[in-house]
């Protein structure tokens, strides 16, 4: 059963009614543009079809009520007086209290969530969370957010509250996505633009079973290092940097410093030439700028494992595929391919098989569709 389906049957077995309204997130995959996205640069995602769901009914009181199939307690609060605490609530927590300090009138709901996302694997089951609970929030409330504005709060919620770092690559796409489309964004302005996926080509997320464990330090050091980067060269970030200016850097950054901003400022490049690759249907071109994408991040930045760096090298050499690289923060989890739709049912059978003779490890590999962004919709679907 998918999450989808669970979703009501977890829902009406818990509070003996039906829910009233249900809330669908996809996750996201990326094709290029890693490690930018903070450093108010480039990336272009699509929101993709491995889905938490939450199934919701409003209540008359302020509180909210809420289970998850993938963990034991369920959280309850009060929206009039949000209290710190710990686990998986905490995202919903951050995203009612940054909601809340918008002025808006909140409601309290009961609801249940499945998720059909893994966890820690690079997928953003996270931002799913939040930008989930910001929209059940809404509908419990009677109001509508804005996919800017839901994405903002999403990061805010994250960021402030659960003290987790993390971009506004996820929220975003996650928030505004169009089915069929990935979107070049830009983090600076937050402007996305919707380019079509050409219908001969798709994407497939590569799991390598690996999951990143507890690497949030490495990923706030990567940060630290980029802002380091850009007050050397006295920018507000490395966004305003070209590869020509980091060629002058002469003495006085450290060679790790250098290969990071390396990294930010090809990247850019990569991510802007690959939105020009897809609106001209030039998969090849995509590819090749994926499979050099990877090495910089393998080499540059140093967030890519063993497990990744093989998963790359089987779909790369798999007939049909066009490119890979790692996806997300890095350290384990997925990477995403870019193969021949004609091929790609083949793909999948072939690169796991790949894998493990590359590693000894299991591989799992989901081709995606590109789905729209969130979605709040009736409770039943009758
Ligand atoms: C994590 C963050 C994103 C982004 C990626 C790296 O997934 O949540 O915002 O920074 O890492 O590109």
């Amino acid at each position: 059963m998918s999450a989808r389906d669970r979703v009501g049957v977890h829902f009406t077995t818990k509070y003996e009614a039906s829910p009233t309204a249900r809330v669908r997130v996809p996750s996201r995959l990326n094709l290029v543009g890693e490690h930018t996205d903070y450093n108010d640069g480039f990336v272009l995602p699509f929101a993709i079809d491995r889905e938490m769901w939450i199934a919701l009914r409003p209540r008359n009181d302020h509180t909210v009520h809420i289970r998850s199939e993938s963990f034991v307690d369920e959280v309850i609060f009060d929206l009039t007086n949000i209290k710190k605490a710990e686990g998986w609530g905490e995202y919903v927590k951050g995203v009612a209290s940054a909601l809340s300090s918008t002025g808006r009138e909140l409601c309290g709901f009961e609801a249940f969530l499945a998720s059909d996302i893994p966890m820690g694997a690079g997928l953003s089951s996270s931002s799913a969370v939040c930008i989930g609970s910001a929209v059940a929030l809404a509908v419990a409330s009677g109001f509508y957010l804005e996919a800017r504005e839901l994405a903002e709060l999403s990061q805010r919620a994250e960021n402030d509250w659960v003290a987790v770092e993390s971009g506004i690559m996820d929220p975003l796409v996650m928030a505004g996505a169009h089915q069929g489309h990935a979107q070049l964004i830009d983090c600076r302005s937050l402007l996305a633009e919707d380019i079509a996926i050409p219908p001969d080509i798709m994407a497939a997320v590569l799991d390598t079973g690996t999951r990143r464990g507890h690497v949030s330090s490495a990923y706030n050091a990567r940060r630290m290092e980029c802002r380091e980067a850009a007050r050397h060269f006295g920018v507000p970030s490395l966004r305003d940097l070209d590869q020509q200016a980091l060629k002058g850097a002469g003495t006085g950054l450290p060679d790790v410093i250098y290969r990071r901003a390396r990294h930010v400022i090809t990247e850019n490049d990569r991510t802007l030439r690959a939105a020009a690759a897809l609106r001209g249907g030039d998969a090849a071109a995509v590819g090749q700028l994926m499979i050099e994408s990877h090495e910089s991040l393998r080499d540059d930045y140093e967030v890519s494992s063993r497990p990744l760096d093989a998963m790359v090298t089987a779909a790369i050499g798999t007939p049909g595929c066009f490119g890979a690289r790692m996806m997300g923060g890095g350290f384990g989890g997925v990477a995403v391919a870019l193969v021949e739709r004609d091929r790609a049912e083949a793909f999948k059978k072939a690169v796991p098989e790949a894998f493990t003779d590359l590693t000894g490890l299991p591989a799992h590999v989901h081709l995606a569709q590109a789905v729209d962004g969130v979605v709040a919709l009736p409770g039943t679907d009758d």
